[in-house]
């Protein structure tokens, strides 16, 4: 089995009566896929807030690299090796491609106001910022969008664009809200291709509604339906499992 990279047990995440998350668990390994998959309003979005740190859980245990992150704030969770898309495409529309990815990839450096040599460890800061950007944009695939303004650029581009900024920050799990949504067939297929390029050095967590992509790339999978996981296995054990087609495969699928 590869290294496990994210374990997350027994989450709960609570709003006033509704239980959005109710007791999930999950295990993220390196060179894997796992997707989530249930009906809209499943509680996969919270899932993956809960797990970058934008929702604090009311119950459960997160555990990233090593360290605990229940409850964290994103920016050390950030820190620690996750990086995270959000179902809702969130760029900076007006700024070209390499700006969107360089701001991303700063997020990460720490500077200190005090040190005196500092314009000389910016300046070498610097240089790894602009290597991770080069880097990002390159996997991502957006080497002749890098000068293009975001805003200009193609709905499938933009969500590549998503990716790119999430690998700035080298993140060694990748948490993927919907990256397939709104594309159209030739979109859809780059993304995958890409997806089946980045599980080479990630543990992926993707959530997505798109049934042909995530039986293309999963190597598990958990559904979930009213906050709560109904199944969780392999492609070929959730796609016979009568529960799961019943609540939410179903005919069509
Ligand atoms: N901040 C919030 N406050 C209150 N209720 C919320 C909040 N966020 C989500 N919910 C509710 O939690 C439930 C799960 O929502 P969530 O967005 O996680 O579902 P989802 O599986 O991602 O759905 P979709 O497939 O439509 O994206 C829904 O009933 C939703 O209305
Ligand atoms: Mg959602």
């Amino acid at each position: 089995m590869s290294e496990l990279l994210l374990s997350a047990k027994n989450l709960t995440k609570r709003f006033g009566g509704l239980a959005a998350v109710n007791d999930v668990s999950v295990d993220l390994h390196r060179e894997r896929i796992h997707a989530v998959i249930g009906p809209n309003g499943a509680g996969k979005s919270t899932l993956t807030n809960l797990l970058s740190g934008d929702l604090p859980p009311t119950s459960g245990r997160v555990t990233l690299n090593g360290s605990e992150t229940a409850g964290k704030n994103p920016a050390h969770i950030s820190r620690l090796g996750l990086g995270r898309s959000y179902q809702k495409t969130n760029i900076f529309r007006p700024f070209t491609v390499w700006d969107n990815v360089r701001l991303a990839a700063q997020s990460r450096e720490r500077q200190s106001p005090w040190n005196p040599l500092r314009w000389l460890s910016d300046a070498s800061a610097m240089r790894g910022v602009n290597q991770r950007c080069e880097r990002a944009i390159e996997l991502a695939g957006l080497n002749a969008r890098a000068h293009t303004v975001a805003g200009t650029t193609s709905h499938g581009e933009q969500r590549q664009l998503e990716i790119a900024m999430t690998l700035a920050t080298e993140p060694t799990v990748l948490l993927l809200d919907e990256p397939l949504a709104g594309m159209g067939q030739a979109e859809a297929e780059s993304m995958v291709a890409l997806l089946l390029k980045l599980k080479q050095a990630h543990a992926i967590m993707l959530v997505e509604h798109d049934m042909d992509a995530v039986f293309t790339l999963a190597d598990r999978l958990t559904v979930m339906v009213n906050g709560q996981v109904i199944a969780s296995g392999t492609p070929t054990e959730i796609r016979n499992d009568a529960g799961v087609q019943a609540a939410y495969l179903g005919e069509e699928h």
